[in-house]
């Protein structure tokens, strides 16, 4: 049943019952009954506000690409539309958190500054990007981010650089009730042709170990300190094991794939079953690095009905 919200909550941008299949990047999931989309930050600002006065929960969403929902969802979800700007000032280069990631780390190297080679495979947003400080090979976002900006659960504006305990290994303290609006990036002026080669064999590495050509979420698990959650589930023997069209990928362990008409249920089903299989044979309990969704539960750490 739908709950009236209030007057200036609707007066931000908002669609009705978009499938989330067509915001995240495995394709399934439900109906977002109510999707805010504020084209400025005053408008984000506006959303926090008025569901903080109102006690209302509300989820952020970014590019999708690391999100499982289970069913439809009531709650209002906030998916900044900024306009895409890029701002660069010497070496340091700011811009929205609705911005496409790739395209960032694009710009950047088209831009011959060095940094953010990392960040070239890796999809969805920035915002969501540097709200799990996201990273490959070797480097992540907390290498570069000199200053961000973003709302507090009461919808207050900060600005600030990163301290320590902000950010660590696929998480920052913005992951409870913040949303990140900018942030920037200080770079290193480099040699074009050399950023570029770099940016290809990193590309040239993901296209080999992963299944980049089939709807996926990325690493489904976090790496155990020391360890290799893909290794971890590979030497358990679980490539290729289904559930309907969800699949563990048999190019790369820790990814699951939608073979094409997968369902939300089936991913979190085989999330959970990859998970106790793990626990079973090598003893290492797996935290999930994929968020999953319910109406009545926002986590990482999940139970089926
Ligand atoms: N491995 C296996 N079997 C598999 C997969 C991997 O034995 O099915 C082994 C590899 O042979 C390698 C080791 O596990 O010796 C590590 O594998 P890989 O180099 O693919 O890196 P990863 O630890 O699985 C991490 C990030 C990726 C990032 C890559 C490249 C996490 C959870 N994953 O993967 O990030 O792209 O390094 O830097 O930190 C993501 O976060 O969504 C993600 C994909």
């Amino acid at each position: 049943m739908s709950r009236r919200l209030p007057d200036d909550l609707l007066k931000v941008p908002h669609r009705r019952d978009v499938s989330f299949a067509r915001l995240t990047t495995l394709g399934v999931g439900g109906l977002c009954h109510w999707l805010f989309e504020p084209t400025t930050e005053g408008e984000a600002q506006s959303f926090v506000r008025a569901c903080s006065r109102e006690g209302l929960p509300w989820r952020v969403l970014g590019g999708g690409s690391n999100l499982v929902v289970l069913g439809d969802l009531e709650t209002p979800v906030l998916r900044l539309a900024l306009p895409k700007v890029v701002y660069r000032e010497g070496n340091r280069f700011t811009a929205p958190a609705s911005h496409g990631h790739i395209a960032l780390a694009e710009a950047a190297a088209a831009a011959g500054l060095s940094g953010l080679e990392f960040a070239s495979g890796i999809p969805g947003t920035l915002g969501g990007a540097i709200r799990m400080n996201a990273g490959a090979y070797g480097r992540e976002w907390i290498d570069v981010l000199v200053r961000f900006r973003f709302l507090t659960p009461e919808g207050d504006l900060v600005e600030k650089a990163p301290e320590p305990g902000e950010f660590s290994y696929r998480w920052s303290f913005l992951t409870t009730g913040r949303v990140i609006l900018a942030a920037t990036a200080d770079l290193v002026p480099g040699d074009p042709a050399r950023i570029q080669a770099q940016v290809a064999e990193y590309r040239e590495k993901r296209g080999t170990s992963q299944p980049l050509s089939k709807r996926n979420a990325g690493c489904i698990f976090k790496n155990p300190p020391g360890q290799s959650a893909g290794r971890l589930i590979d030497q358990a023997g679980l490539k290729g094991l289904r559930i309907g069209d969800a699949e563990v990928s048999p190019e790369h362990a820790n990814f699951l794939v939608n073979r094409g008409k997968a369902t939300a249920s089936e991913f979190a089903e085989l999330m959970e079953r990859v998970r106790l299989k793990v626990l079973e044979i090598h003893g290492v309990a797996l935290v999930p690095e994929v968020e999953i969704w319910h109406e009545s539960f926002q986590s990482s750490v999940f139970s089926l009905q």
